[in-house]
């Protein structure tokens, strides 16, 4: 399908929103991105026509919410390459994805034991660790990022020197200062030293092409709703070798083989991590969302979100006081750092709170994210509390850009005054 932005543009009904007489202009697509009508319609008709329970009937409208679900899961296994549609689980959201990991992986871990995370992680890959250590006497060790945030391998192969590391768990895009790590090169050094990889793609599945094959990531977790899907559904992807090996997550219905008044066996994966009525209707949004994003081409698409990051950082990076975080801070920014940033950039004004200015940008239709971002870590090492978040989807313009960038230095000479 040709990349043609206003015809994009007009699938997303909320997007033709007034707010207070302004337009809406939506950056807060690392928070959750806006639904096309194929995925509104999808959801609509299913509830309309084929509402029933999956796996739990033999009746039509049981059968079809069987053949629907599992469609999904067959969507989403093409979608990221997996071998086989049962390494896909679906769960709530990428949060309880990586729960999962950490609770049923973790039950093989002993104290003194170790988890790696890099500073970049959101919390959601982060407390279910910190959880294990309170639990277990799991140890935590941290990879540092550079000054621009960069991580480098280097820095895993020191880490892999201190001990009994088990597991790498890190994102594939950071959702503050957009850095893509060099995932491939972390993975195979991990693998190397006997180490497994969990890789967060909350961020990144709505900006590249992922693999899970080509990367060789031993698990991988997102969310339905950063990639124009509905929310309550995420994925989590594992190899069937390690999930077959792994004891269930949460307990109930269909992830049982059998049950009985003192023990019960668990079902094959992947009802073995599917307890209780799953998210169907959610899961049918989400191979819409799949369907319709992959009509695209990823070289469109990435190509259009580069350029409205990148116009956005030259922009920003002439407010006086205002000082993007990250690669994207360098001015004159060569093509290789350009590329190991996508979807979103943070920055800090000097005398303007993140959340005065949002509140301000929130009356005039323009929805920017302040805080923490649910990374505080990360904060911290870059000795800041809050920042700042724009964060491009398929559907923005370089006009939403500029009276954005705009908008922002009218408040701050308003604040500097
Ligand atoms: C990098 C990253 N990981 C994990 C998550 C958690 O996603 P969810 O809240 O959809 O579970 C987010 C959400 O913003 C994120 O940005």
């Amino acid at each position: 399908m040709p990349f043609h932005l206003p015809a994009i543009r007009r699938q997303f009904p909320i997007l033709s929103r007034q707010i207070d007489g302004h337009p809406l202009i939506y950056l807060d697509n690392a928070a959750t991105a806006q639904k096309p009508e194929a995925v509104l319609e999808a959801m609509d008709r299913f509830y309309r026509h084929s509402n029933g329970n999956a796996h739990r009937g033999m009746h039509v409208l049981a059968e079809e919410a069987t053949i629907a679900f599992e469609d999904a899961r067959n969507a989403v296994a093409r979608f990221i390459g997996a071998r086989r549609p049962e390494e896909i689980i679906f769960t709530k959201s990428c949060t309880e994805a990586i729960n999962l990991v950490a609770r049923s992986f973790g039950e093989s871990l002993k104290s003194g034991d170790a988890i790696a995370l890099s500073i970049l992680e959101h919390h959601s890959n982060v407390v279910p660790w910190l959880q294990l250590k309170e639990r277990d006497g799991i140890e935590i060790l941290w990879l540092d990022c550079d000054a621009e945030g960069r991580l480098h391998p280097e820095e895993l192969r020191h880490i892999l020197d201190r001990g009994r590391v088990k597991l790498l768990s890190i994102t594939a895009q950071s959702n503050v200062l957009g850095i893509r790590p060099p995932l491939a090169e972390m993975i195979a050094l991990a693998h190397a030293a006997g180490m497994l990889v969990m890789v967060d793609a909350a961020q990144a599945i709505a900006h590249g092409h992922i693999d899970v094959r080509a990367l060789d990531c031993d698990f991988l977790a997102f969310s339905g709703h950063k990639l124009y899907g509905p929310t309550g559904i995420g994925v989590l992807y594992g190899k069937q070798k390690l999930l077959e090996a792994m004891p269930p997550f949460l307990g109930g219905g269909m992830m049982i083989h059998e049950v009985h008044r003192d023990h019960f066996t668990a079902a094959d994966i992947p009802a073995k991590f599917e307890a209780g009525t799953q998210p169907i209707a959610e899961a049918v949004g989400l191979h819409a969302a799949i369907n319709w994003f992959t009509q695209f081409d990823w070289n469109d698409i990435v190509n259009h979100e580069q350029e409205l990051l990148t116009h956005a950082a030259s922009a920003l990076n002439d407010i006086p006081g205002l000082h993007v975080l990250g690669p994207l801070s360098i001015r004159h920014l060569p093509l290789a750092i350009r590329h190991s940033a996508s979807g979103c950039l943070s920055f800090t004004i000097d005398g303007v709170h993140p959340h005065d200015l949002t509140e301000i940008l929130g009356r005039k239709g323009i929805c920017l994210r302040a805080g923490h971002h649910c990374t505080q870590p990360l904060h911290k090492r870059l000795g800041i509390a809050a920042s700042t978040r724009l964060s491009v989807g398929i559907y923005n313009t370089k006009e939403e850009i500029d009276a954005t960038v705009e908008a922002i230095g009218e408040i701050v000479s308003h604040f500097t005054r």
